[in-house]
This record gives structure tokens, C-alpha cells and sequence, in this order.
């Protein structure tokens, strides 16, 4: 059985004070039993990370990042390590994120550099693939997602795999309210599984939790979340929210 995964990734929003705020609210209102039935992360600016340490500390709510670079240390202004991520109590990553990869550049190579190092330092990498509307327009998004996924994990282990969690994001879905269908997005997560089962085997394929994020929202939940290959959710906008993310964490429970 896939343990169900709910991740927030608040982006860059929310000051410090901002962010004591949502996280205490996230711990108050958390049941504690959905919260031992469903992995509940977020993912807030790195600033608000120490904030997430201190306040959720005796809570099983998880946190992590939105990004690393992929070398350990040194003279890379303006970037943060695995390893400082590891030392600060992060359990996972977002890495190659549609964002990231379009705002700043990120390629799949580079990508890949980031899920290895990260692994390497125990950080368990959310790793998202998807197509942008323009390439579903021309029937290529499951070569895209395939490319993406062979190639960000190129040299990755299927021991290490253990640690993987993937997120498929349709680009056309994010932050646009406009969510693929359940259908639709459960064709996808069962074409990652075949990506997996072609890369590794069958086993590594079935273990992995694969989440879909893309406008999901507390309406929409339920039924995105009843799809058999559908593990969890990567919340954007309405992981902003406690009342909103809270309804999500309940679906997926
Ligand atoms: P959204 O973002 O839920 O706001 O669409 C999801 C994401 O980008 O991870």
C-alpha cells in the first residue's frame, strides 16, 4: 500500500510572521489521526524553514524546500545545499519543478545533478515532470514526461528510488484553476509507471508514490485522489490556506 502524501508548495509567499502564522494554524486544526494515515509536508520559502523546525517539531507534520543547488558547498552566491537542508531537518525536496525550469532555466541534466545530490544527503527529492499545453496540443506529452523522467533520473538507483517521490504537473494546469481530469490525469501517472518499469522494474514502479499537482483544490480533491494511481497531491495555492489544505489532507485520507 502507497501511504497517500499531501505536499504544499507555498512558492515564494509568506513572510516569516506570515508563515508562523499558517503553520501554527496547521498544527491546531490537524487532526492527529489524518495525520498518521497521510504524509502531510509543506514546503515553504527557505527563510521560514528554521520557523517550520521550531513549530512543528512535536507535530508529524514534515517539511522541506523548493530547490538546492547541486553542489555541497562553496562559492555559489545566493544558494542553499542538501546538506544545509539535511542539517535543518528537511525530509524532502521539490526539485525540477515547471517554474524552475522555466524561469530559471532548469534542465532535465541539471535536474538530475540536484535528485542525486539530494539523495545522496538523505533529502528525499519531489521530483515534478509534465507537458505544457502546447506540447499536449501536438499529442507529445507522454514522450515529454517519459524524457523527463529517464533523464532526471539517469544514474539514480532503484534502491535509492525508495526515497523518490514524483509529482506529475500538467504546465496548463497550474495556477490557472484549470485542472486536468481525473482521467486524464490518472493516464499520465499510469504512463509514469511504465517509465519506471522501463527504467527499473515492476516492483519500483508499483512502490513509488506519484502525486498530481496542478489546481488541485478542497473541491476537486476527492475524486483526483480516488484514482487507483493517484498517491497524493502537490498543493500550490491552496496550500496557503489551513482550511483549504486541511480539506485536501482529509481527502486524500
Ligand atoms: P497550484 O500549484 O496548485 O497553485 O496550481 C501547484 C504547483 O505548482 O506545485
Amino acid at each position: 500500500m502507497r501511504k497517500k502524501i499531501v505536499a504544499g508548495n507555498w512558492k515564494m509567499n509568506k513572510t516569516f510572521d506570515e508563515s508562523r502564522v499558517l503553520m501554527n494554524e496547521l498544527k491546531s486544526k490537524l487532526n492527529k489521526d489524518t495525520a498518521s494515515k497521510v504524509e502531510v509536508v509543506i514546503c515553504p520559502p527557505f527563510l521560514c524553514i528554521p520557523a517550520a523546525k521550531e513549530i512543528l517539531a512535536d507535530t508529524k507534520i514534515m517539511y522541506g524546500a523548493q530547490n538546492i543547488h547541486n553542489r555541497d558547498d562553496g562559492a555559489f552566491t545566493g544558494e542553499i545545499s542538501a546538506s544545509m537542508l539535511h542539517a535543518i531537518g528537511c525530509e524532502y525536496v521539490i526539485l525540477g519543478h515547471s517554474e524552475r525550469r522555466q524561469y530559471f532555466n532548469e534542465t532535465n541534466h541539471l535536474i538530475n545533478f540536484k535528485v542525486i545530490k539530494a539523495l545522496e544527503k538523505g533529502v528525499k527529492p519531489i521530483l515534478c515532470v509534465g507537458e505544457t499545453l502546447e506540447q499536449r496540443e501536438q499529442g507529445i506529452e507522454k514522450k515529454i514526461v517519459d524524457e523527463q523522467i529517464t533523464l532526471c533520473l539517469k544514474d539514480v538507483c532503484a534502491m535509492d528510488t525508495d526515497n523518490l517521490v514524483i509529482a506529475y504537473e500538467p504546465v496548463w494546469a497550474i495556477g490557472t484553476g484549470k485542472t486536468a481530469s481525473p482521467e486524464q490525469a490518472e493516464e499520465m501517472h499510469v504512463e509514469i509507471r511504465k517509465s519506471l518499469e522501463n527504467l527499473y522494474n515492476a516492483t519500483v514502479a508499483g512502490r513509488t508514490r506519484i502525486l498530481y499537482g496542478g489546481s488541485m483544490n478542497d473541491k476537486n480533491a476527492k475524486e483526483l485522489l480516488s484514482m487507483n494511481n493517484i498517491d497524493g497531491g502537490l498543493i500550490g495555492g491552496a496550500s496557503l490556506k489551513a482550511d483549504s489544505f486541511i480539506a485536501i489532507i482529509e481527502a486524500a485520507k
